[in-house]
């Protein structure tokens, strides 16, 4: 085998995507199977993951996809996902914390009071969005480990976003109903040293965990919005969802066996100004 696909391969290697019927999350599943792995989606939106799932046209692809709908906030949700997941999968090497609480899982919809002004932020969404982004991550992660310590080795990657590393653009959204909400920072910016807690604390088991920080998607976003964004951004326009695929091969596989601890920014050049 070629040194490049040895590097890149992920051959029988069992990778658990929390998240993974979003529109990220999906598209990271795809290269990831198509590098080789059988891949394990964790979604509380099961249906959207079956569908996505079945509208495959590889038949390959479709049988190493598997879906359980679970809810990464729920410690025994958590827990006995990872039971399951190992009694019928065997060694686990990987976990992708892809999840996001958005109000709804389908749609940006501007009624959720997830997207709240600061301003008027409700408790119920921060504590909601907290407990899925951060606490999410940390229940999947920790639920991980002795899975991982059975294979000797394991590896996270922890999905932030722009806006953990830098404050939102307040000035983007015109009157769109959409915005970038306080907690949505707020949670993704805690992810980052979150990684890096993991990274240190799990380095002496053979455990790497890396964080990567997208910039923003095009999901069919009002023209105003599209036309402010690609502005801010050097390379001029919104990222696609399978503008990740490369970064998560790199940070999933060997290619990045001294990487652990950092947070690989993929955003167009957006924090680069
Ligand atoms: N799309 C973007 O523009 C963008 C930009 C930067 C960062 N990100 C980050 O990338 C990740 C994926 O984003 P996306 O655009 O694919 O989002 P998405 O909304 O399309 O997908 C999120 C997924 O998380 C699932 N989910 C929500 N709550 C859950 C819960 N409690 N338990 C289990 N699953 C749950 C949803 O069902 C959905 O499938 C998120 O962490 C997001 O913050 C996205």
């Amino acid at each position: 085998m070629k040194l490049v696909n040895k590097l890149f391969s992920l051959e029988n290697r069992t990778v658990v995507v929390g998240g993974g019927a979003g529109q990220i999350g999906f598209s990271l599943c795809k290269i990831l199977v198509d590098a080789g792995a059988h891949v394990l989606i964790a979604d509380i939106d099961g249906e959207m993951a079956a569908q996505k799932v079945a509208a495959l046209e590889d038949e390959a692809s479709r049988e190493r996809i598997h879906v359980y709908p679970i809810d990464v906030s729920n410690k025994s949700e958590v827990h006995r996902f990872f039971q399951q997941a190992s009694a019928s999968h065997g060694l686990l090497y990987g976990l992708i914390n892809c999840f996001h609480f958005k109000g709804n899982t389908r749609k940006l919809d501007t009624a959720s009071n997830f997207f709240a002004p600061f301003e008027d932020y409700p408790e119920e969404a921060w504590d909601m969005v907290h407990e899925v982004n951060l606490k999410g991550s940390f229940l999947m992660s920790q639920a991980a480990i002795p899975y991982f310590q059975d294979n000797g080795c394991g590896v996270i990657v922890n999905i932030s976003s722009t806006y953990g590393n830098v404050s939102a653009n307040k000035h983007i959204y015109g009157d769109s109903g959409i915005n970038s909400p306080v907690a949505y920072g707020t949670s993704k910016a805690a992810l980052i040293n979150f990684t890096r807690y993991l990274a240190t604390h799990l380095a002496d088991q053979n455990i790497r965990a890396n964080c990567l920080s997208p910039g923003g998607v095009f999901n069919n976003q009002s023209e105003e919005f599209i036309t402010n964004y690609s502005k801010l951004t050097p390379l001029g326009r919104m990222a696609k969802a399978d503008d990740y695929q490369g970064a998560i091969l790199f940070l999933m596989s060997d290619a990045s066996t001294y990487m652990t601890g950092a947070n690989l920014v993929v955003d167009g050049g957006w924090t680069a100004w």
